[in-house]
């Protein structure tokens, strides 16, 4: 399994976003997550398109934009447009599903599938096989900085056994150098990181530690 970190722009310095998203690509990031908050399906408003495409000019890195939005499917021509490789929209958002799995297809964009913490794992089988991967929330979504959910690895546990070993499972919310192992334990291979990368200063050290513990409990 190939351990990606993927962080957290949420909890960069927005005063200086280029050297912030130029810091974790030096620091190995292998793709960076961009949060999109509605105000409407979480209690938080993040940032739109129109950044995403200013960041766009900075590097090519993968941008895995995760969108909290009540209607998602409105907002992905926007997106696919500002530079988004791949697209993950919650299922509990009032999105058509395979209407909206083909609309990425068509555009060539990577596409996966959230669960909030309190929602089933079975809720998504049925779209597994259209999917390039699956987020796993580890928090409540809408602010960084919260704390792990432990009890979440037990669906990640079951995703993993049930996709094999080929195929992403992101987890998001409060990973950091203790929590990550757990993360890993269970069977996420992409790790998504806001407060743990950049609370750091040493971004490129965070980035691999996070990396190293979480190889090391495969
Ligand atoms: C929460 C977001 C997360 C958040 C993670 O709604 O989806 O991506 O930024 O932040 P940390 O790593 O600080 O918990
Ligand atoms: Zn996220």
């Amino acid at each position: 399994m190939n351990i990606k970190i993927a962080p957290s722009l949420l909890a960069a310095d927005f005063k200086d976003l280029q050297s912030e998203v130029r810091s974790v690509v030096a620091g190995g990031a292998d793709m960076l997550h961009l949060d999109i908050m509605d105000g409407h399906f979480v209690p938080n408003i993040s940032f739109g398109p129109s950044i995403v495409k200013q960041i766009r000019d900075i590097d090519n890195i993968i941008f895995d934009v995760h969108l909290m939005l009540t209607n998602p499917q409105d907002y992905f021509e926007a997106f696919i447009k500002a530079g988004a490789d791949m697209i993950t929209f919650h299922i509990e958002s009032d999105a058509n599903v395979p209407d909206a799995l083909d609309y990425l297809e068509k555009a060539n964009i990577k596409k996966g599938l959230v669960v909030k913490p309190k929602t089933n794992i079975d809720s998504i089988f049925k779209y597994l096989d259209r999917l390039d991967m699956v987020l796993i929330m580890s928090v409540e979504p809408g602010f960084g900085g919260q704390s792990f959910m432990q009890d979440c690895m037990s669906k990640v546990k079951v995703l993993r056994q049930k996709v094999g070993a080929d195929f992403d499972i992101q987890v998001d919310g409060g990973v950091d150098v203790n929590t990550v192992s757990s993360a890993a334990k269970a069977g996420a291979n992409v790790m998504v990181a806001g407060t743990s990368v950049f609370g750091q200063s040493d971004r490129g050290l965070a980035i691999e530690q996070l990396r190293q513990i979480a190889e090391n409990n495969i």
